[in-house]
């Protein structure tokens, strides 16, 4: 397998730009790839406010931040990915999508290039098998926000080759520090599979009274060690990818445990994902966060 130099990353959205950020700081060239210029400048300026408070706080010198910076091309061509070693999608948690956007990399993307996907809960092989390489595509799935957290879970498909797959482990191996850990292609692999359970779990636990939004998250704080509560984790993660996961576990594993509660089907239908929409469980609107006064309508 070739040497990693070029790395494309499609979607420049909440995971995106984390991941394109974590990328290019590792020192490899990114070129990030979103549907339109407005999107596309949206995730790059968030990128530049994080090495700006980097610079800030001392993390990190002005020269390092602007080299980072420099090693980032913004694209809404397919197109400019060609010439990548490595591609990993991080769009929207939809197959159809996903596998558009396979069809349209597979016909552009030079052959021996790294296929990956950061799906948080789809089967790996759904996708590898929509492209002409399934032996050169595995999963990489980063946790939000993919800065911060050190956890890279490594999936391997089951048409997806040694090669392929030592060469994603030594790829995230590379990445400041993240500790990659290899996994099977079972829906949610290892992480969504134990906590998307436990964050609509917290919704039922709302939903019947047991407390409220604040008391729910500050009791797992408190009593669990917890760095967030798991209502302010689904605002975190976006209640519509909660939403996404839960019912690909539904539907793959056909128990209760995953179902989605009707109090987040109801949010999903209001647009209240979370802090990207500005209001979810809290309402972010203002200095800090409050609860969403709807939920108790
Ligand atoms: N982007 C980049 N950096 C961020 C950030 C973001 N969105 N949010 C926080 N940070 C950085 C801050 O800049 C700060 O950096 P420094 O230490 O260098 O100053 C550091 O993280 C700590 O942040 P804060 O002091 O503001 O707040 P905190 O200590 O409460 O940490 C947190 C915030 C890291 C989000 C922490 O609350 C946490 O770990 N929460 C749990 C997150 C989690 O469980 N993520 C996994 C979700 S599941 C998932 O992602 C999988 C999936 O497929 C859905």
């Amino acid at each position: 397998m070739a040497e990693i130099k070029r790395v494309g990353i499609v979607g420049c959205g909440l995971m995106g730009h984390g991941i394109a950020q974590v990328v290019a700081t590792a020192g490899y060239d990114v070129t990030v790839r979103e549907v339109d210029d407005a999107t596309l400048a949206k995730g790059l300026g968030k990128i530049e406010k994080q090495l700006a408070r980097a610079v800030e706080k001392g993390k990190s010198s002005q020269e390092d931040a602007d080299a980072i910076r420099g090693r980032l091309t913004g694209t809404t061509d397919y197109a400019d990915l060609a010439d990548c070693d490595l591609v990993l999608e991080a769009i929207t948690e939809d197959l159809a999508l996903k596998l558009e956007l396979w069809k349209e990399l597979d016909q552009v993307v030079k052959p021996e290039a790294l296929f990956l996907t950061n799906t948080s809960s789809l089967a790996v092989i759904d996708q590898a098998a929509s492209t002409s390489r399934p032996a050169s595509f595995a999963g990489l799935h980063f946790f939000n926000p993919a800065q911060v957290m050190k956890l890279v879970e490594v999936v391997r498909g089951i048409t997806t080759s040694d090669e392929t797959f030592d060469a994603a482990l030594a790829f995230a191996n590379t990445l400041g520090g993240k500790t990659p850990i290899p996994t099977k292609d079972k829906a949610g692999f290892i992480v969504n599979r134990l906590l998307v359970p436990y964050m609509v779990d917290a919704i039922r636990a709302y939903e019947e009274g047991v407390g409220t939004i604040s008391e729910i998250d500050a009791a797992m704080k408190a009593g669990a060690g917890h760095p967030m509560g798991p209502l302010a984790l689904c605002d975190l993660v976006g209640n519509d990818t909660v939403g996404a996961i839960a019912e690909v576990l539904f539907t793959e594993f056909r128990s209760g445990r995953f179902a989605q509660p009707p109090l987040l089907r109801k949010m999903l239908a209001a647009g209240w994902y979370g802090r990207k929409s500005g209001i979810g469980f809290y309402d972010y609107s203002g200095e800090t966060p409050v609860e969403n006064p709807g939920l108790a309508r």
